[in-house]
């Protein structure tokens, strides 16, 4: 299980304090959404739990952010570690110039995952309940990467549209099947953590309801921390709210208590509509 603290974080560009000084767990296994207004610090935030912030130019991170235990930004950090465990869904889809099957079995193949680990993985989901535990005969028609790219697909809620085109070009997917596809390939790396930034704002509301429907089922056994800039969202799917404003988290909690009875006068102001 993975514990995901911060503890006075603090980030910077230039002079621009992006992030003031922020305290909060992250709770496993549910869904966090950090919400607030444009340019107040949630894709910072978010950036700073894998530390894909740091490509970012000029920036100046201070503080610690705690995954079980242990400081992601200490000296003897294993980065690419890290990046397996903490997936990153960007904003935008943008799959690679490849096949869907390309696409989903990329991560894997970077991973040098041998033909051993896959069947770990495997087995390590089934015991998860993730996969339904189907007889194993009918795989045995097809390569083991085969079936983890059908796999994560399923998980991503993509499968049964693209199940007779995986080797079509993954560029000819809708924007609401690239982002599923997105899902897949993250998924596909194993994370315990999966970040998403605005996963669903260049989509349509159809498109976004089916990723929503994805990251609820997901949480069972992935903890997925959410950015987002749509309150209704937040309300549908959130276990637990962040509210960030002007780099700092003014309020965090559990989302029914953070929607029916904030605290702070400044997140009423934010939930009443009167700032934005
Ligand atoms: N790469 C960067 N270089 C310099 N300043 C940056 C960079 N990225 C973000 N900032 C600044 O840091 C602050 C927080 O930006 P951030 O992108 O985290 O906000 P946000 O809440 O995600 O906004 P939005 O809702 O518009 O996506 C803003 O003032 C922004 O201008
Ligand atoms: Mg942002």
């Amino acid at each position: 299980m993975t514990h995901t603290k911060l503890r006075k974080l603090k980030i910077s560009y230039g002079d621009n304090h992006a992030l003031k000084e922020i305290n909060v767990d992250i709770p496993d296994k549910q869904i966090t959404a950090i919400i607030g207004p444009s340019g107040c610090g949630k894709t910072t935030l978010l950036k700073s739990i894998n530390r894909i912030i740091e490509l970012s130019e000029g920036v100046k991170v201070r503080g610690e952010v705690l995954i079980d235990g242990a400081n992601i930004y200490g000296k003897d950090a294993d980065v690419l570690a890290l990046r397996k465990k903490v997936g990153f869904l960007p904003q935008r889809p943008c799959p690679l110039p490849m096949s869907i099957y390309d696409n989903v079995a990329f991560g894997p193949r970077i991973h040098r995952l041998s033909e051993e680990q896959i069947t770990k993985q495997l087995e390590k989901q089934k015991t998860n309940g993730l996969v339904k535990k189907e007889k194993s005969k009918k795989y045995q028609d097809y390569s083991k990467m085969d079936h983890l790219v059908e796999h994560y697909l399923k998980l991503a809620g993509l499968w049964d549209e693209v199940k007779d085109r995986l080797h079509s070009s993954a560029s000819k997917l809708s924007i609401g099947q690239q982002q599923r596809l997105a899902l897949a390939r993250v998924l596909a790396i194993e994370p315990e953590v999966i970040l998403a930034d605005e996963p669903t704002s260049a989509l349509d509301p159809l498109s976004a309801k089916l990723v929503e429907e994805q990251f609820k089922l997901l949480k069972k056994d992935y903890t997925i921390v959410i950015v987002t800039h749509i309150l209704r969202q937040a309300r549908r799917i959130a276990d637990y709210v962040m509210f960030m404003y002007l780099g700092e988290l003014i309020e965090h909690g559990p989302a029914e208590k953070f929607f029916n009875a904030p605290q702070k006068d400044k997140t009423k102001e934010y939930l009443s509509g009167e700032i934005s």
